[in-house]
């Protein structure tokens, strides 16, 4: 407990900084006025272990054990993939792309399972954030194009305590997943830029989000 402690106001010291989200009062920031716990190090690596695992090694059971029942997840990154790139697809930008553990595993257990590397882990006392990479190849590339893009993500992780008697003692109750949805779109070949040349002689970034007229 002592260790954990100690590991925990290292990394809080740099959160409150970038991030202070705690209403003004400096003992929410630590993490002990809810649940009095303060996850360590292992505990935020296997949260982020069995978030990757959820994509990699999907089951029911998994997915039963690792999130909690009223787990939400938001990502526009998915939902760009589920709309197919299109602005009236199934799924509106900016809602929930699943609302509740039986949500996320009617959709993701119908997905193939897909390895992806962990690049980072960070973590204060209740969340964790992962860096990822799909390997190259891009695996979910069927009718893939000669020269792929690499796609990188991010995640944050939202835990709630679960008892130290558990195996999972922190359990994933809100994730927020952004990634590089437009190289995935390139990759699947739904996407297929027209305006290549034109983006290698591109020296201002500005221009890149500009309106063409
Ligand atoms: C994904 O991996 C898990 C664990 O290895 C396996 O049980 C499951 O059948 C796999 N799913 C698919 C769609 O291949």
């Amino acid at each position: 407990m002592r260790n954990s402690i100690l590991a925990c106001t290292g990394l809080l010291a740099l959160g409150a900084i970038a991030a202070p989200n705690n209403g003004g009062d400096p003992w929410n920031g630590w993490g002990f006025s809810g649940n009095g716990r303060c996850m360590n190090d292992d505990q935020a690596n296997k949260v982020a272990n069995n978030f990757a695992s959820l994509i990699s090694a999907y089951t029911t059971t998994l997915a039963n054990s690792v999130l909690t029942t009223t787990v939400q997840d938001y990502s526009d990154s998915v939902i760009e993939l589920i709309d197919g790139g299109c602005p009236s697809g199934p799924i509106a930008l900016g809602s929930a792309t699943f609302a509740s553990r039986a949500s996320f595993e009617a959709g993701q257990g119908s997905q193939p399972n897909l390895t992806f590397n962990i690049l980072n882990v960070w973590h204060n006392c209740e969340s964790v954030t992962v860096r990822w990479r799909l390997p190259m190849p891009n695996p979910v590339a069927t009718a893939a194009p000669a020269v792929q893009e690499e796609v990188t993500g991010i995640a944050v992780l939202e835990t709630v305590w679960n008892g130290w008697r558990s195996p999972q003692q922190f359990l994933i109750n809100m994730i927020y997943s952004e990634f590089n949805s437009g190289a995935w779109l390139y990759d699947l070949e739904i996407f297929k830029p027209a305006n290549c040349a034109a983006a290698r002689r591109m020296r201002s970034l500005p221009s890149y989000f500009a309106r063409k007229n």
